[in-house]
């Protein structure tokens, strides 16, 4: 079946809004985004129902319950939502016939490796969010082998809530910060990564076989302390910055310290470039302050 009209959730999130932002450059495509009003994924006997109403020729699930330190004491409504709705979703895609792609995280892997991780490294999550998401990549592809899993890290937008406004809106306000300096991942501008998506949808329209686990993530790798310095420099903000240790910032959730995610995959099966994550930076630094 030819991909026309695309059911995407979650569209007052970062990626979803930047999907939203993106679709209209791609008239080949009816996009129609639905919010948690709309489509609550806490409930997910109710999917099969609502989405027969839209009739879509694909899925594209944006929404999940990303509130990582919160994860730890809201256990069951993160499992329902990141796990058992995936799977719902993947199940209903599947009985429909059609492609479905879902977004997980540099957070299913333990952070002990010391290089980038492959899709398919084997998954150990630290924390119980990392846990929520590592059971709905797996349960999606047991209710459905074609699934479409897209693993990201350190997501921003100039839409939404995010490392880079809160920088921002911190350096504003003080005129000291300490910022973890002891992991290290890979910034994604969700822009970037909508657009990404969106390629994914045309190769599968040319026929391309596309399906199971790929990162996708801006190139490079960084510190959450150098990112931070790079928005103070990039945004003109005056602030003094000091890296300390994981230790000395303690979470709910444990992070894990190495996330960078290798993403070689994506780049040679869509014939990808991504971007550097400091020019992606620079762009939603310049949407922020020019609009
Ligand atoms: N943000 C990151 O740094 C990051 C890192 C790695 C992977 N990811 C993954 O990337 C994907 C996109 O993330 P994002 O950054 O766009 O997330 P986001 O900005 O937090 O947006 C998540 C969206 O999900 C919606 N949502 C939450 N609970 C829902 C429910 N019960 N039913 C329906 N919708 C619900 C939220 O609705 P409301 O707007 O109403 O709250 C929000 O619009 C997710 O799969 C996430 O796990 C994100």
């Amino acid at each position: 079946m030819v991909i026309h009209k695309i059911l995407v959730t979650g569209s007052n999130g970062q990626l979803g809004w930047e999907l939203s932002q993106a679709a209209t450059s791609y008239p080949q495509f009816e996009f129609v985004f639905v919010d948690r009003n709309a489509m609550d994924l806490s409930n997910p006997d109710e999917l099969e129902g609502i989405i027969q109403l839209f009739t879509p020729s694909a899925i594209i699930n944006t929404a999940a319950y990303t509130a990582v330190d919160k994860a730890e004491s809201e256990k069951e409504l993160a499992h329902t939502i990141n796990a058992e709705a995936v799977a719902a979703l993947a199940g209903i895609a599947k009985k429909r016939n059609i492609p479905f792609i879902s977004f997980s995280t540099d957070y299913v892997f333990n952070g002990n490796a010391e290089r980038p991780y492959l899709t398919d490294t084997k998954i150990e999550p630290v924390n119980y969010y990392g846990q929520t998401k590592a059971d709905g990549e797996q349960m999606a592809i047991a209710a459905n082998n074609n699934t479409i899993i897209i693993r990201t890290s350190w997501v921003f937008s100039s839409h939404g809530n995010n490392f880079v406004k809160t920088m921002m809106r911190l350096m504003k306000d003080k005129d000291a910060l300490n910022i973890v300096g002891d992991q290290r991942g890979r910034p994604t501008y969700a822009k970037d990564l909508a657009l990404a998506t969106i390629q994914i949808l045309i190769a599968l329209n040319a026929g391309t076989v596309i399906k199971g686990i790929y990162h996708y993530a801006n190139a490079g790798e960084t510190t959450w302390f150098k990112f931070a310095e790079k928005i103070k420099e990039l945004a003109g903000l005056e602030c003094n910055l000091t890296a300390i240790t994981s230790d000395q910032f303690p979470t709910l959730a444990k992070r894990p310290s190495y996330s960078v995610l290798d993403t070689d995959k994506i780049e040679k099966d869509l014939g990808l470039h991504i971007p550097e994550w400091e020019i992606a930076l620079k762009q939603c630094i310049h949407q922020l302050t020019h609009s």
